[in-house]
């Protein structure tokens, strides 16, 4: 982590910096009237019709003009309140590169407000762009990076009736691995549009036969039902809105032969009988002979103190647990975990000599997006040995609160959406001291290569 705040105050800056030189240069263009065809089409191509189109995820199409005008309200707020696209990181503070940012820049938030504010013009049909060519909707998000998986792992498939409590299916499914494989990226997804809607998450648990390592003898992760999960652990969580996960080169998770996944699916009835829930999980592997050092493991970082949760009728509610890192850790990703009254979650490094600062902030939480943050490679957190993690949570519980449904209930932890949660789901990678040192070395030298001012003080 060390000096990396730095890097990211003076590239702020220098974005600020061109972006003030461009608003002269451009003073004349921004003063012309917005239109669909010019300026609004390109933003919600490149940055809504992947969910927003026949076939995929959301309610609404937006692949035309006339469909962009007539939700072209709407459009507007859930633009302006950085609802839609689904990104609710807080941008003011923490680290902001991330390797999936699908966030808009605050010029396309102003081209789409003053284009419904000025009555939607169409403007020139000859500047309209020529429509973007997509994958399958319905396939793996991450096949447009990787191509298809080379692993697909389906679970069995389930029956939930129209109308029913929320109910958890945990069948279990081997991998059919016949060789020790290292992971590079994995995505879970709900199969067809009726077990999209009614799946609430999925954890899938790799259970295979190891040791524990060193590594995962602290932090070996239990669920709340299941036990311990031996060595491998959780392999992957899905929640609405989440892609997939990736790996960095050099880091990945290690799959045996004989390994087993345990599902664990939350079932959620929409009042229409769906015979046929089911769930699959991708697998994209490195090249055998170039397995990468370092293991990645899914750690949940809870935010829950002490007494649990206890959010009082009408109230705002803050939660905090310390984690301590017992080696040299970086972390791949952030995916804050609350339920419908979850307002703002933080994770914050405090190292062993004292200094702390906030490595990301989600103040914007919608529970029905689980937004996974992943870390651009160069900006990961690199944490020595002893460093603590601290998450915080808040949950507003208050009738200012548009996704409250019950502003007059008690609410405490639990596994049902009405209940509450508050947790981190994080992707750590457990470094030796030496391999630690080296990547503090490399982000240094990329720092010195940057800038040739001094060095940002040490952590450790
Ligand atoms: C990752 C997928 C995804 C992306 C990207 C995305 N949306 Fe959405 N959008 C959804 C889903 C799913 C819903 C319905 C659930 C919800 O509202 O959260 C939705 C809801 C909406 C709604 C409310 C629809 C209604 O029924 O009232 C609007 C308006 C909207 N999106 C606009 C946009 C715009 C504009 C963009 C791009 C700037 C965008 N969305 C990008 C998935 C997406």
């Amino acid at each position: 982590m060390r000096g990396c705040m730095l890097d990211q105050a003076q590239l702020r800056s220098a974005v600020l910096l061109s972006v003030a030189v461009l608003a002269v240069v451009a003073g004349d263009a921004s003063s012309q009237e917005v239109t669909y065809a010019r300026d609004v089409a390109p933003i919600i191509q490149e940055n809504c019709q992947q969910c927003h189109m026949e076939g995929s995820i959301a309610p609404i199409q937006l692949t035309n003009y006339d469909e962009a005008r007539r939700y072209a309200r709407r459009i507007r707020t859930k633009v302006e309140n950085r609802v839609m696209p689904p990104w609710h990181l807080d941008r003011t503070v923490g680290i902001q590169e991330f390797k999936n940012d699908r966030s808009l820049t605050d010029e396309e938030i102003e081209k789409i407000v003053s284009w419904v504010d000025n009555g939607t013009p169409f403007g020139d049909e000859g500047d309209l762009p020529a429509p973007l060519d997509f994958r399958d909707p319905d396939g793996f998000k991450l096949s447009g990076e990787f191509g298809e998986p080379d692993m697909i792992v389906k679970s069995e498939s389930y029956t939930l009736e129209a109308v029913t409590q929320d109910k958890w299916f945990r069948p279990v499914t081997p991998t059919g691995v016949t060789e020790p494989r290292w992971v590079k990226a994995i995505e879970i997804r709900p199969i067809g549009k009726d077990t999209k809607t009614i799946t609430h998450h999925v954890l899938a648990f790799l259970m295979q036969d190891e040791e524990n390592s060193e590594y995962s003898v602290g932090p070996v992760i239990t669920s709340d039902r299941g036990g311990s999960m031996g060595g491998a652990g959780l392999f992957m969580e899905w929640a609405v809105g989440k892609d997939g996960e990736i790996f960095p080169d050099g880091a990945g998770k290690l799959m045996l032969p004989g390994s087993q996944i345990r599902w664990e699916i939350h079932l959620h009835a929409m009042g229409k009988l769906v015979d046929d829930a089911q769930v699959e999980l991708g697998v994209w592997f490195y090249d055998v002979g170039d397995e990468p050092k370092n293991r990645t493991r899914l750690r949940m970082f809870d935010a829950r103190g002490r007494n649990g949760l206890d959010i009082s009728p009408d109230e705002m509610a803050v939660t905090q647990q310390f984690h301590k890192l017992r080696w040299p850790t970086r972390l791949e990703n952030f995916q804050p975990h609350m339920h419908m009254r979850g307002k703002i979650m933080m994770i914050e490094a405090m190292y062993p000599n004292g200094r702390s600062e906030v490595l990301s902030r989600v103040d914007n939480f919608q529970w029905n997006w689980h937004v996974n943050y992943i870390y651009a490679d160069h900006a990961a957190p690199l944490l020595p040995a002893g460093t603590t993690l601290i998450v915080t949570a808040w949950h507003d519980n208050t009738k200012d609160n548009p996704n409250n449904p019950d502003y007059t209930q008690w609410i405490g932890w639990g596994d049902r959406t009405v209940d509450e949660m508050a947790h981190a789901w994080i992707d750590v990678t457990y470094l030796s001291e030496e391999d630690y040192e080296a990547e503090v070395a490399k982000r240094d030298a990329m720092k010195a290569q940057q800038s040739s001012g001094p060095s940002g003080s040490p952590n450790h």
